[in-house]
């Protein structure tokens, strides 16, 4: 019911606020680095104990309710259970490479689905301030300000955000670099903030017309799809066809004009399923 949605969206604030006062603490403090999947897949003690705070105020207030966190999942390196239940998908911190590098672009982020459908997405920059915040049907808003992405329908006049990724396999960074081209080439400009949902949500806001990534999971995009199609993004799968939030890539576009000229261009990636 319209209450049960209230009191999950009321609990998603509560929760970006203590893990962004948790990255506060730590970000000018030494950090405890460990790797993951590749030497570039970084974690860190606060992406742990950030989850580990966030799982366990989720269980106690919504005891049914299923959980796909960043860390619990590359603990037991199990494929994610995607139900219809109300399922929390979070990244304690997204940008972890920026985190570990004393760059402020680190980002909480939130996004929880009933019937696989994301309901609400709550992405916070803590050392900026910035709260970006989106209910399915209700807008995208930043710091309570509604936000609207831009109308830009050329390639030719737009900003493209792309990442680099953690992937340090030699195709996968020649296809990448192969796509950088073709963007940069086209562009007004290339831009990577390295963090995924931060990049979707600064499309929601205005800031770039376009974001492209191949190896993504879905604690990184689930939240920021939704706020960026709430400002009236394009969120697809890069083909252009429809997104899968467990197939790991995504495009963003603020139009759909551009969303196909960029897919048109691209060469795309498979990097499997979360
Ligand atoms: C990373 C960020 C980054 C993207 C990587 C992700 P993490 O997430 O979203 O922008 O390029 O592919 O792994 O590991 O910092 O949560």
């Amino acid at each position: 019911s319209e209450n049960d949605y209230q009191e999950m969206y009321d609990l998603a604030l509560d929760l970006a606020k203590q893990a962004g006062q948790m990255i506060k603490d730590a970000f000018d403090k030494e950090k405890l680095v460990d790797t993951k999947l590749s030497a570039a897949d970084l974690v860190t003690e606060t992406d742990q104990a950030v989850e580990k705070l966030v799982k366990i105020l989720i269980k106690a207030k919504f005891p049914n309710h299923k959980f796909i966190g960043e860390e619990s999942t590359s603990e037991t390196g199990e494929k994610c259970e995607f139900t219809n239940d109300p399922t929390w998908i979070i990244d304690p911190v997204d940008g972890t490479t920026n985190f570990v590098h004393s760059i402020p672009e680190v980002s909480f982020s939130l996004g929880v689905t009933v019937n696989k459908i994301p309901v609400i997405g709550v992405v916070y920059i803590p050392m900026k301030e910035e709260l970006f915040t989106a209910r399915q049907g209700q807008g995208a808003f930043l710091n309570g300000r509604k936000l609207s992405a831009n109308g830009t329908k050329d390639l030719s006049k737009s900003v493209v955000i792309m990442e680099g990724g953690s992937s340090r396999d030699p195709g996968i960074v020649d296809a990448k670099i192969k796509n950088i081209h073709s963007m940069v080439t086209n562009s007004h400009g290339v831009r990577a903030y390295g963090s995924a949902a931060l990049n979707l949500s600064y499309i929601a806001a205005g800031r770039g017309d376009a974001y492209v990534e191949y190896g993504i999971h879905v604690w990184d995009f689930i939240a920021g799809a939704l706020i960026a199609r709430e400002a009236g993004a394009v969120v697809t799968d890069p083909t252009g066809s429809e997104l899968d939030y467990m197939h790991r890539r995504v495009l963003c576009a603020c139009t759909a004009e551009l969303g196909k000229q960029i897919s048109s261009l691209l060469v795309h990636l498979d990097m499997g399923w979360d």
